[in-house]
């Protein structure tokens, strides 16, 4: 995944053995459950990356496009609403829409620093030469960290906002949602500071399942990818292509799942964990769940894990929320 310790213009907190040691743990456990499963974290190598920039350019997926337009048409509330001097962005990928909101905070206020929080150094060294000209006066500091596991190795000090964009909050399963929102009030202790939450929102399948089942094929890519990391970082023998993309809409538990589906029997090696696993024909291993909002959910939620809810915008066609709310 290449996240190499090496780098200077990264903070490091992931352990050096991270790759090996967390995804040798997550590759045992999810693929000797019943269902299979794998975290959604090991798309993100360089080419997970990529593939996932390329899916927010496609014409089926609309998240990126409706948050752009939830931040253009409202960042300045947003801003006014809860002034910050630093903005930590937690799973910030490339960054590209987080300009908008580092003109409307630095706006509002003084604005020192930029702290941008991913687990793929490819997509934080790509932001940080994006905005670093853009942003001459900011200090700018790119931290490879778990977000899951490692809310506590970032900045504790000045007005913070943390930022949570993208929907990714909906790829937590429910505890984990929770647990991780209260990880986030616990960052930001007695000082108070804010949370800007990005969520989809609930509609119909019609128009969900084609932005997770695109007719280029670049989700089928990006699904698969997480093969190729395991081929790579554990010697697995995964014939990728044998296993087939597959998004499906669960209306109970309101979410996409995403699966790759064996098209015949298979036996995988994973030297990497001393393991051999079968597949039958037709199974599925369950790659990520795409949770999707109802507005007063999001609100609830937030609040649970201590936070007062300050405002909530979507875009024209409600199709996409953003929530504000202090920690209180
Ligand atoms: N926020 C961006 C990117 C969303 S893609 C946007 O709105 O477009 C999800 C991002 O979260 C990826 O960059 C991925 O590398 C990162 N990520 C996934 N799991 C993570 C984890 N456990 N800790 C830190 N970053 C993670
Ligand atoms: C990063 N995350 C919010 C994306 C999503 O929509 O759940 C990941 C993704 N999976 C398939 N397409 C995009």
């Amino acid at each position: 995944m290449s996240l190499s310790a090496d780098r200077p213009d990264i903070i490091h907190h992931l352990p050096p053995d991270h790759l090996g040691r967390s995804l040798r743990a997550d590759v045992r456990a999810g693929l000797t459950a019943s269902p299979k499963t794998l975290p959604p974290k090991w798309f993100y190598d360089k080419l997970g990356s990529e593939l996932f920039e390329r899916i927010t350019d496609l014409p089926e997926y609309y998240p990126t496009r409706a948050e752009r337009e939830v931040l253009a048409l409202f960042a300045a509330e947003m801003a006014a609403a809860s002034p910050a001097d630093t903005l930590i962005e937690l799973g910030s990928g490339s960054s590209r829409k987080t300009p908008l909101l580092l003109d409307a905070l630095g706006q509002a206020g003084p604005l020192r620093r930029y702290v941008a929080v991913d687990v793929s150094d490819s997509a934080l060294l790509d932001a940080r030469s994006e905005l670093a000209p853009a942003f001459p006066d900011l200090e700018l500091q790119a931290v490879a960290a778990d977000f899951e596991t490692q809310l506590h190795l970032l900045p504790r000090t000045g007005r913070r906002m943390v930022a949570f964009l993208g929907g990714t909050i909906g790829n937590f399963e429910p505890a984990a949602r929770a647990r991780f929102l209260s990880d986030v009030r616990e960052l930001l202790g007695e000082d108070g500071g804010s949370l800007l939450l990005g969520t989809d929102l609930v509609k119909s399948p019609h128009v969900l399942v084609p932005a997770y089942a695109d007719a280029e094929g670049v989700t089928a890519d990006f699904n698969r990818n997480v093969l190729r990391v395991l081929n790579a970082e554990l010697g697995a023998d995964f014939d990728v292509m044998a296993f087939e993309h597959v998004a499906v809409w669960m209306p109970q538990e309101e979410w996409i799942e995403m699966r790759l589906r064996a098209s015949r029997p298979m036996l995988v090696r994973l030297p990497g964990v001393e393991m051999d696993i079968r597949f039958h024909e037709g199974e599925e291993l369950r790659t990520e769940i795409s949770a999707k909002f109802r507005l007063e959910g999001v609100v609830e939620e937030m609040e649970e894990a201590g936070f007062s809810a300050v405002g909530q915008w979507t875009d024209r066609q409600n199709r996409y929320a953003m929530t504000l709310a202090e920690a209180s």
